[in-house]
């Protein structure tokens, strides 16, 4: 079967952990026996070089043609001086409202080897960390009213960001959330500020309702700056956590830190239907970009999640997270994960280790 994947390295670090990731893809594909056929596009810092926009049509195109999308990540200083809506971020925000996809599956797992890297003790990690971060995707602050204005007082230019939620994108976030728990350990944790914000108390009400049609599944609710804390002092108690889409970006790359890098954690951004767009959570990292160093894994696992999610390829996507798991027994880290009588890899030995360890009975 062929499958039409849409490539976005855009900046930084993208290119470098994107080509492993393709790499890892056509191994797959060449053992398995699937036709992987990628389309490049820019978007980001260098579409707007190349174009004068962040996000030319042609790149929405492609991806809405595809059956998925794999990017790697988007931004640097040079552009940061750019009008927000010529931003390469805004890049990414336009991609994910024009691709209607509103969740965002963030799985935090702490691999047994990497104990070492995560900066927690190991009476607090325990038996292991595996938690679902849902983080809504397509509205809240981030696609609120936004702008400047003058007041009548002696305070200068205001600035302003809305924060709102409607029922119907608090039930269709929620609803993913508790069919997730379902197929986990049927807890979902709610992450709000209900004390204060009045979208949170929607929000709050919404899964309350959500809740009655899910009696296997206990909802717990709970006040963001305590989450965070939480997700230090016992992260264990975390199953399916849900939340919006600034508390959700802020909160998983701290969860991504408890399994022990930015570099470990991948992402699905889904809508309706098998399509999707992958993203590792991190950023384009320009501190390492162009030296080898950044880690490959959050991309490589998106990729796994691409084929299990949108192409229903779950024996290729386990062999892939297998693999990218016994390379890590064995020991090799990128600098990110780097601990003492590891083996200090960069980011395209990372890839042939990984593409090396796949078994293929
Ligand atoms: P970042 O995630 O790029 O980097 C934060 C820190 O984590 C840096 O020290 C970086 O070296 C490290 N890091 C990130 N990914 C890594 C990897 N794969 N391996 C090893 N180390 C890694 O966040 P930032 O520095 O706040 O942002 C840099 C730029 O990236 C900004 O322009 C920002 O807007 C953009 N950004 C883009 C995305 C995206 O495209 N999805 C996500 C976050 C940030
Ligand atoms: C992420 C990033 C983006 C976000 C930025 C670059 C727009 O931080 O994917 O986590 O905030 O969603
Ligand atoms: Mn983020």
């Amino acid at each position: 079967m062929a499958y039409q994947i849409t490539l976005i390295p855009g900046d930084g670090i993208g290119p470098e952990v994107i080509k492993e990731a393709v790499r890892v893809l056509e191994t797959v594909g060449d053992t398995f026996g699937h036709q992987f056929d990628f389309e490049e596009v820019l978007v980001g810092g260098c579409a707007y070089d190349a174009t004068g926009e962040p996000l030319p049509r042609e790149s929405l195109d492609s991806c809405q043609k595809s059956d998925a999308v794999l990017l790697g990540a988007v931004g640097g200083e040079k552009w940061d001086g750019l009008p927000g809506h010529q931003r390469p971020e805004a890049a990414l925000l336009g991609l994910r409202k024009g691709l209607g996809l509103y969740a965002n599956l963030r799985p935090a797992i702490l691999h047994e080897s990497l104990k070492n890297a995560c900066p927690l003790r190991s009476d607090i990690v325990g038996e292991g960390i595996d938690i679902c971060i849902v983080r809504e995707l397509m509205g809240g602050i981030y696609f609120g009213e936004k702008g400047r204005r003058t007041n009548n007082d002696d305070m200068g230019e205001e600035a302003f960001d809305v924060e709102a939620y409607s029922v119907g994108e608090v039930e269709r976030i929620g609803r993913l959330a508790f069919e997730m728990a379902l197929k986990r350990d049927r807890k979902v944790t709610s992450v709000d500020k209900a004390n204060v914000l009045e979208s949170s108390r929607l929000w709050r009400s919404v899964m309350i309702e959500i809740a009655k049609d899910y009696p296997e599944v206990t909802l717990e609710h709970m006040y963001v700056d305590n989450a965070a804390m939480q997700l230090i002092r016992n992260p264990r108690q975390f199953d399916v956590l849900v939340t919006t889409n600034m508390f959700g970006d802020i909160l998983s790359d701290e969860a991504s830190m408890i399994t022990g890098s930015i570099g470990m954690l991948p992402s699905a951004s889904l809508g309706e239907g098998k399509f999707g767009m992958y993203e590792p959570i991190h950023g384009s990292a320009p501190d390492i970009a162009g030296q080898d160093k950044a880690n490959p894994i959050a991309t490589i696992l998106s990729a796994a999640m691409m084929l299990r999610i949108s192409f229903d390829l779950e024996n290729e996507a386990k062999e892939i997270e297998e693999a990218v798991t016994r390379v890590l027994e064995g020991g090799y880290r990128t600098p990110d994960i780097m601990s003492d009588g590891c083996k200090l890899v960069g980011t395209a030995e990372m890839g042939n280790l990984i593409i090396q360890a796949m078994s293929f009975e």
